[in-house]
């Protein structure tokens, strides 16, 4: 597989646009499924990720015509025929989980095998099936395999005990077309949810409070075509801003919503960063040194991201000072800091596996690093781009899932990152 070879020691400096985010493009194609009509849905600003590319394998496989060229894709799903996913293509991406609802809500009834854990946690689901089943769904799970039917959902008020992303979406697009108003409360706010409502009432759903714990959704008959671009990549750009700050560096972020990455942008001048929003770009300039910061606390949004944890703590391996960084959102994030550590970084994992102690040492060294997970892969990227010396980072499939050209876009702000074939 390719790995990248990095020479370290530069500082960042220019321009970068960020793409389309992956978080919400994975939603909105799964609520692709919900248009019956043969008006196609046009969307722009949309990634070229492995992850858009398995998921429109996954929509292919159900009878979707698909046509992507460049960052435009146009979907027609008029002559959607099946309702159930292979297990080689569910196990090749978990988020075809986002699928369960919106193919209840079109075909009432669909077939997906468990998606199973990942590396950054055991990735439970039982917020998802909770909700379905309280619009009316009967599920059945047996052999790996997980069956929902329901001849038409009905509307239905629905807690969430934990405000989990996948699990407001799913629920979102499951109530699109149910009798009468949903209400799920505790719902998760991030803004790709909110880019989700947004497509779905342009293409005629009736959804409001997208954006709080409060969502409501009136069920509809029918919906229709549209174009819709997607929002910028907030874990993306903040991954930009995260390597520009390790690097000493000044850079300029264009395609961005500044207001999608507050708490990021605050983090960040605790260590000492300048971070300045001027005409919907952000600008960032970076100390040569950062400082340390008491806390890193990964939470729901709007706190600190869980996406941005690891790359985060790769900038604060050389701060000036101890840092702690709790990961409160998955139960198995910090796989980054063994190869952090062998890179030189002084980093301790406490019994909890949710709290690191990061002792900022003077400098890195490069090593050969193996990308365990997505983010992950870029953390070690970040890391490599301040170390000493040459650092190669395998498992290039990792990063590949959520960042169209990380290399490129590095190597653009004046990183010596190559990408390496075979
Ligand atoms: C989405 O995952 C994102 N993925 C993740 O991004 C992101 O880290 C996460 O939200 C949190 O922001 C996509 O949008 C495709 P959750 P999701 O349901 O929906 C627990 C990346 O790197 N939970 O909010 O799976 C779960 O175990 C990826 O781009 C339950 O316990 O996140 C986790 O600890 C990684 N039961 C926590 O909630 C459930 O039924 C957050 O999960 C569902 C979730």
């Amino acid at each position: 597989m390719d790995r990248y070879v990095i020479r370290g020691g530069r500082r960042l400096q220019g321009t970068v646009r960020v793409g389309g985010a992956k978080n919400a493009i994975l939603p909105i194609l799964a609520a692709t499924v919900l248009n019956r009509t043969k008006e196609d849905i046009i969307l722009t600003n949309v990634p070229h990720i492995r992850d858009v590319v398995k998921m429109v394998d996954i929509l292919r496989s159900l009878g979707a015509e698909i046509t992507w060229s460049g960052n435009n894709m146009v979907v027609s799903t008029h002559n959607l025929s099946g309702f159930a996913i292979s297990e080689k293509l569910m196990r090749e991406m978990r988020s075809t989980i986002f699928l369960m609802g919106a193919l209840l809500g079109r075909f009432g009834q669909v077939c997906i095998s468990h998606p199973g854990g990942c590396a950054i946690g055991q990735r439970p689901i039982e917020l998802h099936l909770k909700g379905l089943r309280k619009l009316g769904a009967q599920i059945r799970e047996q052999h790996g395999f997980i069956y929902a039917s329901c001849s038409r959902l009905t509307g239905a008020e629905i807690h969430l005990d934990y405000p989990s992303v996948g699990a407001t979406e799913n629920i979102m697009m499951a109530s699109v077309y149910a009798r009468g108003m949903t209400v799920v409360s505790n719902a998760a706010k991030e803004p790709e949810i909110v880019d989700l409502q947004n497509m779905l009432n342009k293409m005629g759903a009736k959804i409001r409070g997208a954006g709080t714990d409060q969502i409501r959704i009136t069920g509809v008959t029918q919906l229709h075509g549209i174009e819709y671009s997607v929002i910028p990549d907030r874990i993306v750009a903040g991954t930009l801003m995260i390597a520009a700050a390790a690097t000493g560096g000044s850079v300029t972020l264009e395609n961005v919503i500044p207001g999608h990455l507050e708490a990021v942008t605050a983090k960040l001048r605790e260590t000492g960063v300048q971070v300045r929003e001027e005409n919907g770009r952000l600008h960032v300039e970076a100390p040569p040194r950062l400082r340390a910061v008491e806390y890193v606390r990964t939470l729901p949004y709007p706190g600190f991201p869980t996406d941005l944890q690891a790359p985060m703590m790769a900038a604060l391996v050389r701060a000036k000072g101890t840092s702690i960084v709790i990961e409160n959102v998955f139960d198995s994030r910090f796989k980054h800091v063994g190869e952090l550590n062998r890179m030189g970084a002084q980093i301790t994992v406490a019994t909890d596996n949710r709290t690191a102690i990061v002792h900022g040492v003077d400098k890195l060294t490069g090593a050969i690093v193996t990308a365990p997970d997505l983010r992950a892969g870029a953390a070690l990227v970040i890391a490599g781009l301040t170390a000493e010396g040459e650092t190669v980072v395998e498992g290039l499939e990792h990063i590949m899932r959520g960042y169209e050209n990380l290399e490129g876009d590095l190597a653009k702000l004046g990183a010596d990152i190559k990408r390496v074939r075979g």
